[in-house]
């Protein structure tokens, strides 16, 4: 179907990237592979369902502070913006920011392709007015954005917690490139999600439904279909556990036996309880993320939280060039 308001662009990344990330990943100590790499059309689907599960709490926290305060956050940014989306998420979430926001243009990007290209579809037919430019990309490398029209003011939208998979360090680069994505006085609107209790955070990451598990394993999925590689899949099990010293949750792939996993020349042996680092997800308090955020090149406007102080929006305004 041919929309008058939708164009997508594919950047994505090749095979050889994900096959060359992934032994590097083996080669290193400890073995770590980035959770972006989760995210193919099935793991995308697993991730929706990760976020209908009860003890999932981000996305429904997110969504509601998005509706309460929505106004706000487009009086804010104001409307007719160009709206920049990085990672695709929710699609409620999303519905629920361009009601607010009322942008010109949506730029949605998104590492899954196909999934990526029937979310912003669904967009550009119930938006008519919205000029829908999507691109399959791996947003975290610079790249070039799609033309947008020339006197919109630009506005981020990083939501989900997602900046929480990199590094501190890692952060700051990010940060600085979405920057330069918005440009002087452009605004972000980020979903942080904040340090609480261990249980809740362990919870979140350790449903009894086996979700979390699946997205995870599916990892090893990828690896077996893209990659050819040779390995048992039942040899790993899902680990999720609270690093309290450093502030985040991290995802590990254990093996449960002594095992292997074979790709093209090379072989990578495994001892029972030796595995892969697959995700750091960071929690910061409100004023940790403000610091970080200041020292990337931006000012802090405003701060929602909910009543629990689960989950943060911040709306940053970029004073630097990227
Ligand atoms: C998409 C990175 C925000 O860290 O909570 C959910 C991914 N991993 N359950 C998160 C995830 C396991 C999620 N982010």
């Amino acid at each position: 179907m041919q929309l008058p308001n939708f164009e997508f662009h594919d950047l994505k990344p090749a095979v050889a990237d994900f096959r060359r990330e992934v032994v590097a990943g083996l080669k290193a100590s400890p073995r770590r592979i980035a959770p972006k790499f989760f995210y193919d059309a099935a793991g995308s689907k697993l991730f929706d369902q990760i976020t209908q599960l009860e003890a999932y709490y981000p996305t429904r926290t997110e969504i509601a502070l998005l509706k309460a305060h929505g106004q706000a956050m487009g009086d804010l940014v104001g409307r007719g913006s160009a709206l920049i989306e990085l990672g695709s998420g929710s699609d409620l979430k999303i519905r629920t920011v361009l009601d607010a926001l009322a942008p010109a243009e949506y730029l949605p990007l998104d590492i899954s392709g196909s999934h990526l290209r029937d979310a912003a579809m669904g967009i550009a037919r119930d938006y008519p007015d919205i000029q829908v430019r999507a691109t399959c990309v791996d947003y975290t490398r610079q790249f070039d954005l799609p033309r947008m029209g020339a006197d919109v003011h630009r506005v981020a939208f990083y939501p989900g917690s997602s900046i929480g998979n990199f590094e501190p360090g890692q952060v700051m680069e990010l940060l600085g490139w979405i920057a330069h994505m918005v440009g002087v006085g452009g605004r972000l609107l980020v979903g942080v999600d904040l340090k609480k209790d261990e249980a809740t955070l362990k919870a979140a990451y350790n449903d009894p439904e086996g979700v979390t598990a699946a997205f995870n394993q599916n990892l090893l999925v990828r690896m077996q279909r893209e990659l050819g590689a040779e390995l048992a899949l039942s040899a790993f099990d899902h680990r999720a556990f609270y690093n309290e010293a450093r502030g985040r949750i991290e995802m590990h792939l254990l093996a449960n036996r002594p095992t292997q996993i074979v790709i093209d020349n090379d072989c990578f042996a495994f001892e029972t309880g030796e595995g892969i680092h697959t995700e750091c997800s960071y929690k910061y308090s409100v004023d940790e993320f403000i610091s970080l955020a200041a020292l990337s090149g931006f000012a802090s406007e405003r701060v929602w939280c909910d009543d629990r102080q689960r989950f943060s929006v911040h709306c940053l305004r970029a004073n630097v060039r990227g």
